[in-house]
């Protein structure tokens, strides 16, 4: 049978028009995902917008996954970082996490090379415990670059399979939704800049049927996806779908954000993330400014000091006044209710230690697109997408919680408790694994793989008591050898690569390469 290429053979009850509250970058990116992912379907698309309640503003690092939305929506990496003012991301440079003066790097890329089935860091574990420790960044050519200052496109990496690496960018979000917003109109995507008053629902099934808004308006959809931000207005106020609280896991609830000039130019590729008294301080850099925010619990320190050891931190002159944002971790029960999706903010919030908001958006709409409904929305779809999302969320929970659990930083009221604090069930699974043998492991649904979580157990000196007996099969001097091959190898692709800022300067419109 053949695929229906347009709207006249689709079946009765099929999804006609889809309604987007909200035109933030979750709102744009589910406009332009959707847009090119139901092409020729007869599917309208409507964005439903107020200038006047504005974007949060904030959300400027992503993951390498980002890459893969752009050429979804027929975006080249270059074009992105040009129009956003952005610049390439290796990873994060996690400062005075494991104690004030310690710094480690979690890269987007894999450390050395496997052997006999036996994972690399196997190896490196052995040497350790033979008390030939080595630094696992050695093996890393992200981290080689980014330590550097220097980047490459992964095909320029003369030393293929030894030296796997990929990339993600920071950009200015608003310039990100601007770039969305042009590209969704052309494409046929309606716009309305309006204010949502209030969503009307069918008595019998509970759908949402029409927003009504301040204009006089009656906007009425098959399918209606909520990226309201932190109101939640559909899913939450609307659908009731009620809130996963995790602030006793994760109690940062504020953050204070201040761009910056940047001083002596771009030459860090990658995001760095400053560990504080009662949280920690983010920068990002952009061309034409730095993005700096401290993210803090505020049963700890009080706004005024937050903001003003904001300011005391920062490289270059203010660009503008503290935005103060309040924000809670947790996430919608239901992310999926009858006809209606939260994607974004007004699904779920996980403060922004590793850039996952904007990777939780355009797995939302993946997954929206792999479950797409008819009008009848059955509820073993919204189950299944609930199902994922809650553990995708749980996973990346865990993860960031691990960087709270292993810190170094004693004597500050934050950083003692979040160690004391007992890790969830799943996280002490993984750390107990680890912890008899290196073990790594991967549940379903995990945003970060094996090389991720290395790179926080070795970047906090967690280490295990035994390695994995497949690694006797060599010697001690044997594995030596192999690994500083391995580590000439990696220093010799990094010599490939080029300052970052030279990167950006050969990014003229001509340049766009396949
Ligand atoms: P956002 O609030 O931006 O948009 C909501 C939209 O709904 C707006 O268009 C608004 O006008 C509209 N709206 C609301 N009510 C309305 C009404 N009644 N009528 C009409 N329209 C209405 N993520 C990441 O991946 N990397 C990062 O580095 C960071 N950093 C970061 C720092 C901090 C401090 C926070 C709080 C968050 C981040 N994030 C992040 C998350 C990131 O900011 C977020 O995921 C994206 O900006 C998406 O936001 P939304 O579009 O969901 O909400």
């Amino acid at each position: 049978m053949q695929n229906t290429p347009d709207h006249q053979g689709a079946s009765p009850g099929a999804i006609r028009s889809v309604v987007v509250a909200g035109g933030g970058t979750a709102g744009w990116m589910a406009a332009t995902y959707l847009a090119a992912r139901l092409e020729g379907r007869g599917i309208t698309i409507t964005v439903l917008e107020s200038h006047e309640i504005g974007t949060i503003g904030v959300g400027e690092a992503t993951v390498p996954a980002i890459r893969d939305f752009f050429r979804m929506i027929g975006l080249h990496d270059f074009d992105v970082l040009r129009a956003t003012g952005g610049t390439p991301k290796l990873g994060i440079d996690f400062a005075g996490w494991g104690g004030e003066d310690t710094r480690f790097f979690h890269p987007f890329g894999l450390y050395g090379l496997s052997s006999r089935g036996v994972p690399f860091h196997q190896y490196w574990l052995k040497l350790a415990h033979g008390g030939l420790v080595r630094d696992l960044g050695d093996y890393s050519l992200c981290t080689e670059m980014a330590c550097n200052g220097a980047f490459m496109l992964p095909v320029d990496n003369p030393v293929n399979d030894l030296a796997v690496f990929d990339w993600a960018v920071h950009f200015d979000a608003s310039r990100f939704a601007a770039m969305l917003r042009d590209l969704g109109q052309q494409r046929g995507v309606r716009l309305i800049d309006d204010v949502i008053t209030r969503a009307v629902r069918d008595g019998e099934t509970g759908h949402i049927t029409s927003l009504e808004t301040r204009g006089g308006l009656s906007i009425a959809g098959d399918l209606f996806i909520d990226c309201t931000g932190f109101r939640a207005l559909l899913l939450g106020e609307a659908m009731g779908s009620a809130w996963v609280d995790w602030t006793d896991m994760l109690p940062c609830d504020r953050a204070v954000a201040m761009p910056c000039a940047a001083s002596g130019g771009f030459d860090q590729p990658y995001t760095t993330s400053t560990a504080r008294k009662a949280g920690w301080q983010w920068r990002i850099p952009l061309q034409h400014r730095v993005g700096n925010g401290y993210v803090y619990s505020s049963a700890h320190i009080s706004d005024d000091e937050a903001a003003a050891t904001l300011r005391a931190h920062l490289e270059g002159e203010a660009l503008a006044e503290p935005n103060l944002i309040r924000f809670g971790a947790g996430h919608r029960r239901e992310f999926w209710r009858g006809n209606c999706i939260g994607v974004g903010l007004a699904a779920g919030f996980l403060e922004p230690l590793e850039s996952t908001s904007i990777t939780l958006i355009q797995t939302a709409l993946e997954k929206l697109v792999d479950l797409f409904p008819n009008c009848a929305c059955d509820p073993a779809l919204a189950d299944e997408f609930n199902r994922a999302t809650t553990l995708e969320y749980e996973r990346i929970r865990d993860f960031l919680i691990l960087h709270y659990h292993a810190n170094g930083r004693h004597g500050e009221a934050l950083w003692d408790h979040m160690r004391a604090a007992p890790p969830p069930e799943k996280l002490a699974h993984k750390l107990s694994l680890w912890r008899a043998r290196g073990k790594l492991v991967r549940y379903e649904w995990e945003a970060f793989f094996d090389p991720s979580w290395l790179s926080m157990y070795a970047g906090f000196g967690i280490m295990p008591a035994a390695h994995d007996p497949m690694a006797d099969h060599f010697t001690d001097q044997q594995v030596v050898e192999a690994l500083d091959h391995m580590r000439e190898a990696i220093r010799a692709a990094a010599a490939h690569a080029r300052p970052a800022r030279d990167f950006l300067a050969r990014l003229a419109p001509q340049a766009s390469r396949a």
